[in-house]
């Protein structure tokens, strides 16, 4: 199933090269003894020891893994909201990597539902040092990954004088579920995320961290989450500036109010009734986490597709504490959300490579050009009610009503609909949106460099050919799991440099290229309704000004419902 087959979709690929490569990295990643010299740091919460770790250049720092921010949602807990946890029993040993939340992996990674965790990384824990506080939300479409160091690793950034905080969150339907009424009003995923939040507003400090500093950064559904947490009312105040790495909240439709189709689907598979959400959740409730995490891959509708499936609704009020109250974009143009500076961004090749994966597969393409009408929608989730003719639309704009070949015409073609349909579009959405409206500052910047590795490198050659979706972030964390460290003093660590300069300014300031900071005399503007430049990223860094017929069509195709034209 990993290798190859079938669009090979950023879940499938999250997922496959977890269980490819975790194997590998586990033993290292998990030691199993306590170290007993750890950093000890005393928090309002009770005692944590942690570990040491070093980064390339062998500076020391405090690492706290695998800390409980919630109670374990299992049992009764579980499809709950999560539950704090205010005061520690004894001596936390945070001294060794947590679990990831459930999801398919091999029987060696360590997997739990008790899963909500997370990971501090501090230079000091003198309360003095007040160093800006990054919380890193990871990727994975709201079903993979994890916040643990084999998948977002602390050396890069480490560097620098800041405390990094990752994090994990219910994923799948143990996060998302959502039926439309007080049975599962859904976003306990969401809801975690504020947990963790709100835990580093009470705790950070004892870190040598400064709560009144926090930035919310996140790349995919990530990047879908820092923006949300600028919207929701249970989030404000609880963090000061925000980082959407190629992932946005608003799109060709709504945020919807539920995913009840996703409900029922979930509970067929596991041999659970459909008739009533009561009925859904209590029988969801008796079946074993592994095969909630592991149910995934049986949502597909063709090969991988659709690559969006679980995700943030808009919650009926039915009396709980509400994540989310009002679709994403009126919640922007009405300026319902409490605005903080935010850095967007995108890839230049993103999910182009999904083109790629098909061409090179004869079956695949000829069933792709068989039954073109009905697999478009799926393939670039496009919304499925009377999509004919956007995809007649879309179809004679990106590839000149030309079938598809496996050539470098459809490959271009087919790459850049996948790209400006998932990401481009999206992201300019919401870049417009908060140009327009926030009346905090936004910086946007298109990430076009190819290292030495990439998520995606072609099978033949082995070498990366785009900027693909989450590349930039090989420059801001180890990610053991599957790529080797970056060597000090190569190319790509210029880009490490250049990378985590950016965090951190925007960390400290709140400005990505202040005024003596290591990127030189760059001085990066915000983007507004007038001044539309950007930041160009490749081997060199360059300010260029932003395309504004690219997504005319798409604009013209899927006009924003809740919000006057922007
Ligand atoms: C092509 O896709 C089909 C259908 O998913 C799959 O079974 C097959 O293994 C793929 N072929 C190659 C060479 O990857
Ligand atoms: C749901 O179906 C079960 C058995 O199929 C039945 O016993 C139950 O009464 C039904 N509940 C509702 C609300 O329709
Ligand atoms: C779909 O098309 C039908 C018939 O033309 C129309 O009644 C309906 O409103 C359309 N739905 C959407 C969402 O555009
Ligand atoms: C790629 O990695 C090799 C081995 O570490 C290194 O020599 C080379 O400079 C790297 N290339 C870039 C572009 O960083």
């Amino acid at each position: 199933m990993c290798m190859g087959s079938v669009p090979v979709l950023w879940r499938v690929v999250y997922a496959c090269a977890a269980m490819a490569a975790v194997a590998a990295v586990t033993p290292a990643t998990v030691d199993t003894t306590v170290q007993k010299d750890g950093p000890v740091t005393v928090t309002p919460a009770g005692t944590i020891r942690g570990s040491w770790m070093s980064t390339r250049r062998g500076r020391r720092f405090q690492a706290y893994r695998g800390v409980r921010y919630a109670h374990p949602p299992t049992g009764e807990l579980r499809f709950q909201p999560p539950k704090p946890i205010l005061q520690y029993d004894g001596e936390v040993d945070a001294s060794q990597e947590g679990p990831a939340c459930p999801l398919p992996a091999p029987p060696s990674y360590y997997v739990d539902e008790d899963c909500l965790r997370l990971n501090v990384y501090t230079p000091t824990n003198k309360r003095s040092a007040k160093l800006p506080v990054i919380v890193f939300i990871h990727p994975g479409g709201f079903y993979s990954m994890t916040g643990r160091s084999d998948l977002a690793g602390p050396h890069y950034l480490l560097e620098k004088d800041l405390v990094l905080v990752t994090l994990n969150y219910r994923l799948s339907a143990l996060g998302f579920i959502s039926t439309g009424d007080e049975v599962a009003p859904g976003n306990n995923g969401m809801k975690d995320q504020v947990m963790a939040l709100r835990w580093v507003q009470r705790n950070i400090a004892a870190f040598g961290g400064d709560p009144g500093r926090v930035t919310v950064a996140g790349v995919s559904a990530g990047a879908i989450s820092a923006t949300l947490h600028m919207i929701s009312p249970m989030t404000k105040g609880l963090f000061h500036r925000a980082i959407s790495i190629s992932g946005s909240a608003t799109g060709k439709e709504p945020t919807p109010p539920h995913q009840r189709h996703l409900a029922e689907k979930q509970a067929r598979l596991l041999g659970c009734p459909t008739n009533s959400s009561r009925a859904i959740i209590d029988c969801l409730k008796t079946k074993p986490w592994k095969e909630l995490g592991d149910s995934y891959p049986k949502f597909f509708e063709i090969g991988y597709d659709p690559v969006g499936l679980w995700g943030p609704v808009v919650e009926p009020a039915a009396g709980q504490e509400r994540y989310l109250d009002m679709d994403a974009s009126l919640a922007v143009c009405s300026g319902r959300m409490h605005a903080v500076p935010q850095i967007i961004s995108v890839t230049t090749d993103e999910f182009s490579w999904f083109a790629r994966n098909i061409l090179k597969n004869e079956t695949l393409l000829k069933r792709m050009n068989a039954e073109w009408k009905q697999l478009a929608p799926i393939s670039f989730m496009l919304p499925r009610e009377n999509s004919s003719h956007a995809v007649e639309e879309l179809t004679s704009h990106y590839l000149h009503d030309r079938p598809l070949a496996n050539d470098e015409a459809s490959a271009k073609g087919m790459g850049n609909l996948y790209v400006d349909s998932i990401m481009g579009f999206p992201i300019r959405r919401m870049l417009n949106l908060m140009a327009q409206y926030s009346p905090e500052p936004v910086y946007f910047y298109e990430f076009a460099y190819i290292g030495n590795h990439s998520h995606w490198e072609d099978p033949d050659t082995k070498k990366p050919v785009g900027a693909m979706h989450h590349d930039d972030m090989l420059y801001l964390f180890t990610l053991p799991y599957r790529f080797p460290t970056i060597e000090l003093g190569t190319k790509d660590d210029e880009m490490v440099s250049r990378m985590t300069a950016i965090w951190y300014n925007f960390a400290k300031y709140g400005e990505p290229t202040p005024r003596q900071s290591e990127l030189g005399d760059l001085s990066w503007p915000a983007v507004t309704s007038r001044e539309r430049r950007y930041l160009h990223i490749d081997s060199e860094m360059e300010l260029r000004t932003l395309q504004e017929y690219r997504y005319a069509i798409w604009e013209r195709l899927y006009p924003d419902q809740s919000c006057p034209a922007h």
